[in-house]
């Protein structure tokens, strides 16, 4: 080949690239990579949207209190993953710290986030590192130590504070610790008026509380409700206009992601990860953003869902799902036994230096996977022989093909 016709074909491809380029700031995509300062810019418009307004209504009128000096009772919110409880509670707080700064009402809030489970012993430690009174430690300091911390670094603050506890739910170890502290301790050894808000997806959360700490625990609740299709237009519309060339979206496209969304959970999280997932595979094919990559980024986000839960489960469980596509791949009946599937899936195992659990935890195992809908599996009577379970995969070749080879990674097979 000439050479000039690669350089040709190269800068062709890169001019129309940028001709057709669709993304302007890919930031506005990706939620983990906004700073502060231009996520409450986004968010500034979207409240003006009167998108949460009875939420943040009902925030406000909570609030209210403390510009009288009065002290309001603690805060319990629920909803759903991506109701943008987070969001709207961290946008809330900051308006409330400047309105107070404005009256001269002393007041601090703190964000203390969960997002990961942990023990108390972390939340603690992450507590007294928010308030500039401890390092982040391993171990080798005790739970009463960093509460002690705690309480002295706050010994002579006199004002306001709110302690935004956020997916409350994630403490794993000694939670009724962290909550009496929380709830009885520190308000008797602290001036300060405390305030506690507690953000959390699950609605029984309060119920596996000690009994002790519930009684003493007096709350309001806001419930967050899912947003419908037309507050996920209002949302997506204002990442649109931040993130992409407004031309570069076709017409619906931005009806279709916030009608598929609302009809699964009403999550704006996965709203947003549709539209960057359209933008990204626009991009790449040099089009414009039209329903039918819609479709396709809706089917791909499906697919990696399926990859991810794979390619984070155990090793023994992955062997056990290697086996099963191994028997269903090999066979055109499409179908396993489970007798068969254990003979693969002890294979598997000294292929990947593991070693072959019993039938029954490997029954176990087929059953875990039928729950994540990676199999499924029926029990089929054989007459005199008895009942076998007879196993399928349900999913695109293309998946299972996917799958397969991040197991055999995983696995180093
Ligand atoms: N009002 C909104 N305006 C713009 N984007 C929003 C809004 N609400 C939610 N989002 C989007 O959804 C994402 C999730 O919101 P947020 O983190 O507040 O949800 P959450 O209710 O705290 O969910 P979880 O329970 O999973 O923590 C945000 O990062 C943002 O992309
Ligand atoms: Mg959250």
């Amino acid at each position: 080949m000439e050479p000039t016709t690669v350089r040709n074909k190269i800068m062709g491809q890169i001019q129309h690239m940028l001709d057709h380029a669709i993304i302007r700031n890919r930031r506005f995509l990706d939620d983990e990579q906004l700073i502060k300062a231009e996520q409450l810019a986004v968010l500034e418009e979207i409240f003006n949207a009167n998108v949460r307004d009875v939420e943040i209504r009902e925030l406000s009128s909570h609030f209210a209190p403390v510009l009288r000096h009065d002290h309001p009772v603690h805060l319990a919110i629920w909803g759903k993953t991506g109701t943008g409880k987070t969001l709207t509670v961290s946008y809330f707080l900051n308006l409330l710290a400047q309105m107070c700064a404005e009256k001269n009402v002393a007041l601090r809030y703190k964000h203390l986030d969960l997002s990961t489970p942990m023990p108390c012993f972390r939340a603690l430690n992450d507590l007294a590192c928010l308030l500039n009174a401890s390092k982040r430690y391993k171990k080798g300091i005790s739970l009463e130590e960093l509460m002690l911390r705690i309480e002295s670094a706050l010994a002579h603050y006199t004002g306001y504070l709110v302690l935004f506890v956020d997916e409350v739910d994630n403490l794993r170890r000694d939670k009724d610790t962290f909550m009496t502290f929380l709830v009885r301790r520190l308000p008797q050894r602290i001036p300060a008026k405390l305030i506690l808000v507690f953000v959390s997806n699950r609605l029984d959360w309060p119920d596996n509380l000690d009994p002790r700490v519930r009684s003493f625990l007096k709350l309001n609740e806001v419930v967050f409700k899912p947003y419908d299709a037309v507050d996920l237009q209002r949302i997506l519309n204002i990442r649109v206009e931040k993130a992409l060339h407004q031309e570069a979206v076709e017409a619906g496209v931005i009806e279709k992601v916030a009608a598929l969304a609302s009809r699964d959970h009403g999550d704006a999280r996965q709203a947003v990860a549709l539209l960057a997932k359209s933008a990204y595979l626009a991009e790449k094919a040099g089009s414009r953003i039209s329903l039918e990559i819609v479709d396709h980024a809706c089917s791909e986000i499906e697919q990696d869902k399926y990859v991810t839960m794979i390619r984070t489960a155990p090793r023994q469980l992955q062997a056990a799902m290697a086996a099963v596509i191994q028997c269903v791949s090999n066979r055109s009946r499409e179908k396993g036994e489970t007798g068969e599937v254990y003979h693969l899936y002890s294979t598997c195992c000294h292929q990947a230096g593991l070693r072959p659990l019993t039938r029954r935890a490997f029954g176990d195992m087929l059953n875990e996977l039928d729950m994540y809908s990676l199999l499924q599996s029926h029990v089929v009577s054989r007459g005199r022989y008895g009942r076998t379970r007879e196993i399928s995969v349900d999913l695109p070749d293309e998946l299972t093909g996917r799958i397969y080879e991040e197991i055999k990674r995983s696995l180093e097979m």
